[in-house]
């Protein structure tokens, strides 16, 4: 079977993808290809998951549908070597690699090529992530579904206007960043308390996981159920009293607009590392 589905990059990302679009059924094992320079990796992944592996990057160019799950790092040696091989005429190529703009993945491609950057982040590992599609104007209902599907595989995803994609890596891509630290605190609260250091882990898991699912099925504004733990005079008023003194609204709003405007900085060095490093389609 040729390969319908290939794969750039076979670690953390490209093995959680591989794996999700076999499991969920996407794609047959034999339809997935999935390219790596470390041959001792690809081995243990053809063993596990029954997929296609190869170490040559033509043998994945000519699949209709290509997903570069390289680190931004690596960019420009796949994107050059992508553009001095025959491609499928009816190309998607799908980018996870953060920070590289679609306009600037476009120069390595033949003009009207399909193009779609995603953001996602860690929680993919466990079929729990966010992922968000940015699509250039080539990309066809069809194209945009299946991706849908390959995404919707590994936790939720949606649709946005590529303008959007900073905020959205400070926002979900960096957030469970953000969340590991403040779970980090609790659980030190807790353990600042005297409870044993794994209680005081599973009582802050739970409560983190049980508030997500209370405002994921309940929908009410997280104000609205903040209110509702919040009786006069107790303890959860007596906690959020210090919570606002020392200013953790406005350390989060900072966080995400610092996290964001890092991210259009890295894009801005990864362009014009990817442009000094070689040229591009045409030039
Ligand atoms: N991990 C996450 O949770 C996450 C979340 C959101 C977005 N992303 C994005 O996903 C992308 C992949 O991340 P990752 O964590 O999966 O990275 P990773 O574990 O480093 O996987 C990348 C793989 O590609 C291989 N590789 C590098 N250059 C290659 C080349 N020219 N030809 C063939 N194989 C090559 C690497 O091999 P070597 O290690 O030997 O170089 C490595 O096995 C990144 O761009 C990142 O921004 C990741």
């Amino acid at each position: 079977m040729s390969p319908q589905f290939a794969i750039i990059g076979g670690g953390v990302m490209g093995e959680v993808l591989s794996r999700a679009v076999i499991a969920s059924g996407l794609f047959a094992p034999e339809a997935v290809l999935v390219l790596d320079h470390n041959a001792n990796k690809l081995r243990k992944l053809q063993q596990e998951i029954g997929i296609s592996v190869t170490t040559s990057l033509a043998e994945v160019a000519t699949s209709p549908i290509i997903l570069l799950a390289v680190k931004p790092d690596n960019a420009a040696k796949v994107l050059q070597e992508l553009n001095q091989s025959p491609l499928a005429p009816d190309l998607l190529c799908i980018s996870i690699m953060a920070g590289i703009p679609l306009d600037f993945m476009a120069h390595f491609f033949p003009p009207q090529t399909a193009l779609i950057r995603v953001m996602t982040n860690t929680p993919c590992q466990v079929q729990a992530g966010m992922s968000v599609l940015a699509l250039n104007p080539h990309v066809t209902v069809t194209q945009t579904a299946l991706t849908e599907r390959i995404f919707g595989a590994v936790g939720e995803c949606m649709v946005l206007p590529e303008k959007y994609l900073d905020a959205v890596t400070g926002l979900s891509g960096s957030g469970p960043g953000f969340v590991f630290l403040i779970v980090d605190a609790l659980i030190e609260g807790g353990v600042l308390q005297g409870l044993p250091r794994a209680t005081a882990r599973q009582l802050v898991l739970q409560t983190l996981i049980g508030s997500a699912k209370l405002m994921q099925q309940t929908d009410r504004h997280p104000a609205q159920l903040r209110d509702m733990v919040t009786s006069p005079g107790g303890t959860t008023i007596a906690g959020i009293q210090v919570m606002e003194e020392y200013k953790i609204r406005a350390t989060l709003l900072k966080t995400v607009e610092t996290a964001t405007r890092r991210s259009a900085q890295l894009g801005e060095q990864n362009a014009a590392r990817i442009n000094r490093e070689g040229s591009a389609h045409g030039e």
